[in-house]
This record gives structure tokens, sequence and C-alpha cells, in this order.
């Protein structure tokens, strides 16, 4: 779904698309979870119309960390704003055993389920709290896609990814590169780093995201 937006002086500004509507919420949950809550039924056709990549890409990450084939089936996974499915999907093409997921939408998690890619879903999962619902040192792997987004996800919530992922277990994010340098993005790891929390793996920086959209894939070791 994708629509020219003029403003009153006749300037194209950014196209008023499905996917540009999700960035202005400003952090109310509410709001966001009813946008998604509409907008599910329609995501995975309109993020496709506009080449999104992030699942792959993440995918594309964690594969260049050396996973040995037979270790996939045993490594316990959650994708943190699972939305539809689109990473567990990904991982399940790539021979990784069924994830866990959890997002603020149940509508979203609802069509994950479809896929057949989740063990467990949880759904009305908002990651700026705690979540007692998923326990502490669960995942040996923790990705969070397409969520580090204006509107979304604060750089903040890597404390929730860090404290359900394993001690020496990865966490792997998306970010669009405007939100990472609007945020201070790299101040914030820069201090996990430093205080020997997060140790840093191999990025993709700069790469392709969506359409004219490019995102930073990063990925760190947790050290609790
Ligand atoms: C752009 S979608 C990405 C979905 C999926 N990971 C993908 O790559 O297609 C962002 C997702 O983040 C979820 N989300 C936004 N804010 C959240 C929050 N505070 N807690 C949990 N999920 C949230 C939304 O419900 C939505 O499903």
């Amino acid at each position: 779904m994708a629509s020219e937006n003029y403003a009153s002086n006749g300037v194209a500004t950014a196209p008023l698309t499905s996917v540009n509507q999700a960035l202005n919420f400003g952090r109310d949950y509410s709001r966001l979870k009813n946008y998604y809550e509409t907008w599910s039924a329609d995501y995975d056709n309109d993020v496709s119309e506009e080449n999104y990549c992030g699942p792959s890409m993440l995918a594309d990450l964690f594969d260049s960390l050396h996973r040995a084939p037979r270790e996939r089936q045993s490594l316990r996974i959650m994708d943190a704003c699972c939305g539809t499915g689109l990473v567990g999907k990904e991982l399940m093409l790539r021979g990784f055993a069924p994830v866990d997921g959890c997002d603020l939408s149940p509508a979203m998690t609802h069509l994950a389920h479809k896929t057949q890619a989740y063990a467990r879903l949880y759904g009305g999962v908002d990651l700026t709290e705690h979540n007692p619902l998923i326990a502490d040192n669960q995942y040996d792997a923790t990705f969070c896609c397409g969520a580090f987004i204006q509107g979304h996800l604060p750089i903040e919530a890597i404390h929730e990814l860090m404290r359900i992922t394993t001690q020496g277990g990865v966490i792997l994010f998306s970010t669009r590169c405007s939100f990472y340098q609007d945020e201070h993005f790299d101040k914030f790891l820069d201090k996990l780093t430093a205080s020997a929390q997060l140790c840093a793996l191999p990025s993709f920086m700069n790469a392709a995201y969506l359409n004219d959209v490019q995102a930073h894939y990063l990925a760190f070791a947790v050290n609790k």
C-alpha cells in the first residue's frame, strides 16, 4: 500500500505508506498496538512491496557467526518483536528448530503461529517493561528485527533482551541508521561494552533494509 504524500506547499514528503505511518505513534504503545492489530493482515504484503530484507540480513549475520549446522536444532532462540513471524520463517528455512516469539500485538503473534516456525508465542508483551512470563537466562540467541525504529522500542529495551539471554548467549538486532544516530545508540552500546556486559561481534553496517532505507545489523555476546 503506497501513495504519494504532499505537504501544503506541494513539496513531496515521505510517502504515506503503512510502513511510514507506523513510525508516528511516539511510543504510545496502546495506539501502536492498535495500529499493528489492524495492519497485521496486510503487513507481509506491504513490507514485501518495499523490499524489506531485515529478517534475512539478520539471519545472514547469525550464520556468519559460524554456527555448526548440527547445533542449529538444539539452540534456544527468542524472536523478540516477532510480528507476523518473518524471522522465524527465515530461521526455519536455514535448519533451526522452532523458536519462541513475543510481540506487543496478539494479532501479529496469531499470524506468526500460522507459520509453524514457532514453539511458544507470547502476545501482548511490551518489551519496555520487565515481563515475568519470560524467565531470565533462557535463550542462546535473542533476535530483535525491525523494532529499534522511531516510535517503537527505546534503546534501553536492550536490557530486557539481555535479561532473557543466557550468559555467553548472543543478542542480534537491526536498527535503522537514522534511529541509531538520533538516539546515540552507539554511546549506549559503548557503555555496555566498556563495562563488559556486552562484547561486540561482527556486524553489518549501512546495509540494505527497505527501499531507500538502510540499517545496521548488530550482534553482541552477553556477559552477566
Ligand atoms: C516493523 S514490525 C517488525 C516485525 C518483525 N520482527 C519483522 O521483522 O517483520 C515491529 C514489531 O514490533 C512490535 N512492537 C513495537 N513496540 C513493541 C514493544 N514495546 N514491545 C514489544 N513489541 C513491540 C510491533 O507490534 C511489531 O510487530
